[in-house]
């Protein structure tokens, strides 16, 4: 008979949370959340876009001050007083908004605000050995500590942001979705990091809208629900998809994509229509008519040109070669103005520094594109702009339901939802969408599908860009797959699945 086996006894947690409350003028967005987390485990924080996961850790990282509650780090009660003092005892924060400084080296960057750490040393070679090795430890060997954070894209910006948080002696690391500028084999390469960081008895506190990431990495999960913990301590593997969901949501989602309810277009009266457009080192020419009421994916890596084609149709960059017609007319090329008044409009990638007024109300955000539909006489009609927005607010669920506030007081997906209600409200006839989801919630992601849906059967063409497959095949009619520049196939995106279009992308094939 095997001997019994010795009675689970579960070690003291590193970190208590509890009872913690924190207010920002008109928004409780703690309400005396508890959080406990075990050295050496996963632990996911799920939860709305607004739930409060973002101040949760902010308040963890010493950047908040709690109005109530204790933490209690080691057995010991501690006061986070500053950033500093949270680094002091282990505790090291990847931010959702990256805060690196962008016009200082990497190794600048990395050893920012460590005590030891004067200038002369940050500049010494030591220093930058050390930045090095800490990068080639991430996977990342070929970022120079040299460079200027600035210069780097996107992953590898949050792979400096991973590596300042190794440089110090840490015992937590806190993760606000890192990987939604990640392209998978990026995600692989963190899952990886993550795992030998917890085999090292560290622990990872991780916040993601994909909860297929949670599945894989996670060993236990905290759900928020308006600033509550709505569920502690769940297992990440196990527990159904669809009672996390109710958790998060307090209700079912009804996760099938929505159908279109009218017959798919042809393109033969294309109000949208790309001829040999390219852009030399970025993509070569792509040929592409959109009908009214049509939507078309483009699938490919970060980095395949999907972005680029985008901007390039909306005039933020100018062709190389080839054309862009509206209705048959050719747009001046590289100029956006033409193409906004051609009917075209972008809710692009990066919203804090290309769409968002940060300073400005949501009313103001939503309808800056549309100020002239508000004009009566020169006047500025208050009152309609805000009925619009408030229209187009409602439509995307954007949270809280207040269009007077400053946006750069809202979640990172509210901020993302004021930016497509921008467009929305708009009424363009082509819309460029470009990753619409990203950091969206399960639940604002249905509504959102639904309005794009919509949106194409009352006859506006979209043309949607989106690192997750099935988002591109469950809304578009039609997929375009993009590999190194270069469109390797296009299909109905009925004949397409997951695999065949990541075998596409990533070795690409002779069919086209
Ligand atoms: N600096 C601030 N000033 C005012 N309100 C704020 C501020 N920061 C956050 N809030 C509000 O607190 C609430 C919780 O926001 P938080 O950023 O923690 O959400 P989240 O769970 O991280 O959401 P997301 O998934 O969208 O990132 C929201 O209602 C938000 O508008
Ligand atoms: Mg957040």
């Amino acid at each position: 008979m095997a001997p019994p086996a010795p009675r689970q006894t579960n070690p003291p947690p590193l970190l208590t949370m509890s009872g913690i409350t924190k207010s920002f003028p008109g928004v409780r967005a703690l309400d005396g959340v508890d959080l406990d987390v075990q050295a050496g485990e996963v632990h996911c924080l799920l939860g709305q876009n607004g739930a409060g996961k973002s101040t949760l850790i902010k308040v963890l990282a010493g950047a908040h001050q709690p109005d109530g509650g204790e933490i209690v780090w080691q057995g010991a009660p501690v006061a986070l007083k500053s950033p500093v003092a949270a680094m002091r005892l282990g505790i090291a924060t990847i931010y959702q908004e990256l805060d690196l400084v962008e016009g200082l080296s990497v190794a600048e960057n990395i050893f920012l605000g460590h005590e030891p750490a004067t200038a002369g040393f940050v500049r010494s070679r030591a220093a930058r050995a050390t930045a090095a090795e800490l990068l080639a430890r991430l996977g990342h060997p070929e970022i120079d500590p040299r460079r200027l954070v600035g210069e780097l894209s996107a992953a590898a910006q949050q792979i400096v942001s991973m590596a300042r948080a190794l440089s110090h002696d840490v015992r937590l690391i806190v993760m606000d979705e890192p990987s939604a500028a990640l392209d998978p084999d990026e995600v692989d390469n963190l899952f990886r990091i993550v795992g030998d960081l917890t085999t090292g008895g560290v622990a990872v506190v991780y916040i993601s809208h994909r909860l297929e990431e949670i599945r894989r990495i996670g060993d236990r999960v905290t759900v928020l629900k308006d600033g509550r913990a709505a569920a502690r301590g769940l297992p990440a593997r196990t527990t159904p998809t669809r009672d996390v969901v109710a958790l998060m949501t307090g209700r079912d989602v009804e996760y099938a994509f929505p159908r279109r309810t009218t017959e798919a277009p042809t393109p033969e009266q294309p109000v949208l229509r790309l001829q040999g457009l390219a852009r030399d080192g970025e993509f070569e020419p792509v040929d592409l008519d959109l009908a009214p009421g049509e939507i078309v994916g483009l699938a490919g890596l970060v980095g395949s040109g999907r972005s680029e084609i985008l901007e390039t149709v909306y005039g933020a960059r100018r062709p190389t070669a080839g054309r862009v017609l509206v209705d048959g007319r050719p747009l001046r090329p590289g100029s956006v103005s033409a193409a906004v008044r051609a009917g075209l409009g972008l809710a692009p990638e990066e919203r804090k520094a290309q769409a968002l007024l940060m300073l400005e109300s949501v009313t103001r955000n939503v309808s800056v594109s549309s100020l002239a539909r508000f004009s009566r006489a020169g006047w500025l009609d208050r009152g309609a702009e805000r009925e619009a927005a408030r229209r187009s607010v409602r439509d995307l669920s954007l949270h809280p339901d207040d269009p007077e506030r400053p946006v750069r007081t809202l979640s990172g997906g509210n901020q993302q939802k004021a930016v497509l209600a921008r467009w929305l409200l708009r009424g363009c006839r082509v819309l460029l969408l470009d990753e619409p989801t990203r950091g969206v919630d399960v639940g604002a992601r249905a509504e959102l599908y639904a309005v794009i849906r919509r949106l194409a059967d009352e006859g506006m063409a979209v043309l949607l860009v989106s690192s997750e497959l099935p988002e591109v095949l469950g809304l578009a009619d039609r997929v375009l797959v993009l590999r190194e520049g270069r469109v390797v196939h296009t299909a109905p995106a009925g004949e397409l699945d997951e695999h065949r279009v990541l075998d596409l992308v990533m070795e690409g094939s002779p069919s086209c």
